[in-house]
């Protein structure tokens, strides 16, 4: 296939001549060559570096036929422009520290996002210049609310307690917390647009931690006019907001060209309440744990709960687990293109 794409034909709900294909974090470590990369390097080194970065992206690409690569870094990448330590802790995922309590944080000037994060760039630039044109390259950031739940509880959480405790009992440095994000998500995303990214998917991997009422109030506002403005720069966007399939119609209402979604609905209830492009949504543990008859069954139910229609990304729900046997990733993609029954 010549021209834009599948990807980005997908997500202009245009026809395609098969469903295209992609996996959030199809680069890491269930891959060996990322593991042996990783013995050398540490995760942050792998993402500062645009020639190991790029080298990153392009591993899964070499392995499977897939439709996009998605850059490889990270969503807290940002929040060191504010000041803030990343630890990428083995085990308990990263730790954010160094910051000063919620009213006394300052955002600096946007140069300083473009300053500090030019190695993304870099790396964008790389991957667009080495990958098939009918291949996307999507860049990514963390939306708002997911971002500031790492500044503020310092790592990952169940229940959200400081978040939820800043939006109860201040809303409004709340709210100024969200909009300075947004502001330099913005700016991070440019960046990567700049650089070559064709797509760019903004990841609310916690969001689905708030109520429906609070995520209209707080949340839904300040994604729709960083979803606009990141459009108006001429890529479509793709919105991941896992576990919120109770308020699926007001995560549509941010109007991203594409809504991801997970596993705890089906496709084609989420079709109806999205009434547009979706990206998705199999169970990472189908992939994970197989056998191949039940990857292959799992893949058509998706594809045929989605239908015959225009406007459909394969994915998975979330992100790859790590303990994913490199073939089951084959044969995921053999059934994709297989397609329905
Ligand atoms: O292939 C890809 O999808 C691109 C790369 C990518 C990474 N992180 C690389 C990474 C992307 C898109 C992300 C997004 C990201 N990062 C999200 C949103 C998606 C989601 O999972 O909900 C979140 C919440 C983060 C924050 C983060 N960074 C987590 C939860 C972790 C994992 C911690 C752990 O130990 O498992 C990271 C680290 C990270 N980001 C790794 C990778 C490959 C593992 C680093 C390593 O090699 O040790």
């Amino acid at each position: 296939m010549s021209g834009p794409g599948r990807v980005l034909l997908a997500c202009a709900s245009q026809p395609v001549d098969r469903v295209p294909v992609w996996l959030m974090r199809q680069a890491g470590r269930y891959l060996p060559e990322y593991r042996q990369l990783r013995q050398h390097h540490d995760f942050l080194t792998l993402c500062e570096t645009p020639d190991l970065a790029a080298e990153v992206t392009l591993q899964p690409m070499r392995r499977f036929d897939l439709d996009a690569a998605i850059v490889f870094a990270d969503i807290l990448l940002l929040v060191r422009v504010l000041g803030a330590d990343v630890a990428y802790v083995e085990g308990s995922g990263p730790q954010v520290s160094g910051l000063p309590a919620a009213q006394d944080i300052h955002f600096p000037h946007l140069d300083r996002v473009h300053e500090t994060l030019a190695f993304v760039g870099a790396t964008v630039h790389q991957v667009r210049a080495q990958l098939a044109a009918d291949k996307a390259v999507i860049g990514f950031a963390g939306a708002p609310f997911t971002v500031l739940s790492y500044l503020l509880e310092g790592g990952p959480s169940t229940d959200f307690a400081h978040t939820k405790a800043l939006m109860n009992q201040d809303a409004p440095t709340f709210c100024r917390l969200l909009a300075g994000l947004a502001e330099m998500t913005y700016a991070y995303l440019d960046l990567q647009v700049a650089a070559g990214a064709d797509v760019v998917q903004v990841f609310d991997s916690w969001v689905g931690a708030l109520a429906a009422s609070d995520f209209k109030t707080f949340v839904a506002p300040v994604v729709k006019d960083l979803i606009q403005r990141v459009r108006a720069l001429g890529v479509p966007v793709i919105y991941f907001a896992p576990q919120t399939a109770g308020y699926l119609r007001e995560v549509a209402g941010t109007q991203p060209d594409v809504v991801s979604v997970d596993w705890r609905i089906s496709l084609a209830e989420a079709r109806r309440l999205t009434g547009g492009a979706c990206q998705g949504n199999l169970d990472p543990a189908v992939l994970r744990d197989g056998p191949r008859a039940r990857i292959e069954r799992e893949v058509r139910r998706v594809l045929d709960e989605w239908g015959d229609r225009p406007g459909l990304i394969f994915n998975l729900g979330h992100g790859v687990d790590r303990r994913t046997p490199v073939q089951h990733v084959h044969w995921l993609v053999e059934a994709v293109h297989a397609g329905p029954r």
